[in-house]
């Protein structure tokens, strides 16, 4: 574990534990206000990730943007967003057990350091590894659970919302729920 986000991100980028570093374009570390109390977790790097270096940058991305805009989010002021791995798999595939396992060190030292007061988790492979292994993500969005002082919800994977237009307003509702949460228990997210 390092203590100094720095120090993180130097060795992070640098990292080959496991084969995508051997395919990768750019790792993607994450983005965002390291200062957060907001912490969003997509699954894994994707085309046009992995071309730029930043998280969320393609059409599911672009969707995110402005779901996270409704509720006075952005990427670039108030939350910060990351992956559950920071290499793309090659051709979209899901990241293998072991490389999630290899990556996930990144995440937590992340989290600790960032100190988050609510974690969003985009999609059904950040829930099951982050909240529980038997998310049902259709039954359980929206609802936040609680792990050492910590909040947990999932959301709906905007990659999901693009495939399933018709899942938006159920989706944005979560993003509503999220709001009157971070108005309950955020001290500078509102305000800064
Ligand atoms: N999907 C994800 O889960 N993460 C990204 O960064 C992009 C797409």
């Amino acid at each position: 574990m390092y203590d100094n986000w720095e120090e993180l991100k130097n060795n992070c980028m640098n990292c080959r534990k496991c084969a995508l570093g051997e395919t990768r374009t750019n790792l993607v570390f994450g983005v965002g206000n390291p200062n957060a109390e907001v912490l969003f977790i997509g699954e894994g790097p994707g085309e046009q990730e992995d071309l730029r270096g930043e998280p969320f940058v393609g059409r599911a991305g672009q969707l995110l943007d402005k779901m996270l805009a409704v509720i006075d989010l952005d990427r670039n002021k108030n939350i910060y967003i990351a992956n559950m791995v920071k290499c793309r798999p090659p051709k979209n595939r899901d990241p293998k057990p072991e490389e999630q396992e290899q990556c996930i060190n990144w995440l937590r030292n992340q989290t600790k350091l960032i100190r988050p007061k609510i974690i969003v988790c985009l999609g059904r492979i950040s829930a099951s590894k982050i909240i529980k292994p038997d998310i049902k993500i259709t039954r359980e969005h929206g609802i936040f659970f609680e792990r050492n002082g910590t909040l947990l919800m999932a959301t709906l994977h905007p990659a999901a919302l693009l495939r399933n237009p018709n899942q938006k307003p159920e989706a944005m509702k979560d993003y509503f729920k999220l709001r009157d949460k971070i108005r309950e228990i955020c001290d500078h997210t509102y305000t800064e």
